[in-house]
């Protein structure tokens, strides 16, 4: 590796810099997937972060020079990420869904859930259009399953400004880092954190919507994990042999905890054949989202109470 005099001459400006990194994460072979897609979107990103700059704007500052003390915060940056291979938000510690920030630490899996945008969504056409699936009516009581950093359950209560929303984990460590966020986001009256394998905690309570992205990866899968995805809790992704284990363990329990009308939506990953082979009687609805097709379903109480009989 070059010396420390060799960047003062050579590396310049955020172009220089940005050109190095790539090269560097393209040479080392590393995986994306917590934010960005490619080496260009994460140098960019860990770039403009490290240097305090807003992180959707490179073009005004691609000619601009730097000081020599942040050279050498770009460069421990572009290491640091190379010698750990941790996903950039653990060096950051902030993970983006459409313009919402979150805390994260190693405690929680980097928040990248479809449901996510789905959440956005139906937030930013303010009840003009319903895009989790079947409109229940008013939200008045919400619940997120497995909420890791809580990233759901707030964009749940900031989408449904009258609904209760409960969030629950079975990871003290994630419900620490949850906390922290929903505090962040001032909103410990509307937010009840809870710790629970699934829906113990629950019990006798029913909600107009209930969200979960649970761990869905399967574990032949998990085992092929490239060093980033296994900086992440394991917790988190272990779903059992075909990933679905909590998935089936939602759809039986799910049609206790639902109102009336209420709707389930639930991301599940690749296993979308498989699930509709077990559960042929399930009228599952498949949600798009801009980077997923067939990974987010949404059912009504109605067809869960059925499957409960059934
Ligand atoms: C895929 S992560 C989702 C986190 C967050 N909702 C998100 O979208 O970023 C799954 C979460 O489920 C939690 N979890 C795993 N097994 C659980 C169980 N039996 N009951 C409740 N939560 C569980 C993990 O601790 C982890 O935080």
């Amino acid at each position: 590796m070059p010396g420390r005099e060799t960047f003062q001459d050579e590396l310049v400006t955020i172009r220089d810099w940005l050109r190095y990194a790539v090269s560097r994460f393209n040479a080392a072979g590393l995986v994306y997937g917590h934010g960005t897609a490619n080496a260009l979107d994460e140098a960019a990103y860990l770039v403009l972060h490290t240097l305090h700059l807003p992180i959707d704007q490179l073009d005004p500052w691609l000619e601009a020079r730097l000081l020599a003390s942040e050279r050498d915060a770009v460069r421990e940056m572009i290491e640091t990420r190379i010698t750990t291979r941790k996903p950039a938000p653990y060096l950051t510690n902030e993970a983006w869904i459409r313009g919402h920030s979150f805390y994260v630490d190693e405690r929680v899996i980097v928040p990248r859930s479809y449901i996510g945008e789905l959440l956005c969504r139906q937030m930013e056409s303010a009840g003009n259009e319903w895009h989790l699936g079947f409109d229940p009516g008013p939200i008045a009581a919400a619940l997120d399953l497995c909420t890791g950093s809580g990233c759901l359950a707030i964009l749940a209560a900031l989408t449904f400004p009258d609904a209760a929303v409960d969030a629950s984990d079975i990871s003290e460590g994630a419900l620490a880092v949850a906390e922290r966020n929903v505090r962040d986001y001032g909103l410990q009256e509307r937010i009840t954190l809870v710790q629970s394998d699934l829906f113990a905690a629950h019990a006798g309570r029913r909600y107009d919507l209930i969200l979960a992205n649970p761990p869905y990866v399967g574990a032949e899968a998990l085992a092929a994990f490239p060093p980033e995805y296994a900086a992440e809790p394991p917790i988190a992704h272990a779903g059992g042999a075909d990933g679905l284990d909590l998935v089936r363990r939602i759809l039986a329990e799910a049609g206790d905890h639902l109102s009336p009308t209420g709707a389930l939506v639930v991301e599940i990953g690749q296993g979308r054949n498989v699930l509709e082979q077990q559960f042929p009687h399930l009228p599952f609805l498949w949600l798009e989202t801009a980077e997923s097709d067939g990974e987010v379903f949404a059912l009504e109480a109605a067809a869960l109470h059925n499957n409960e009989r059934g």
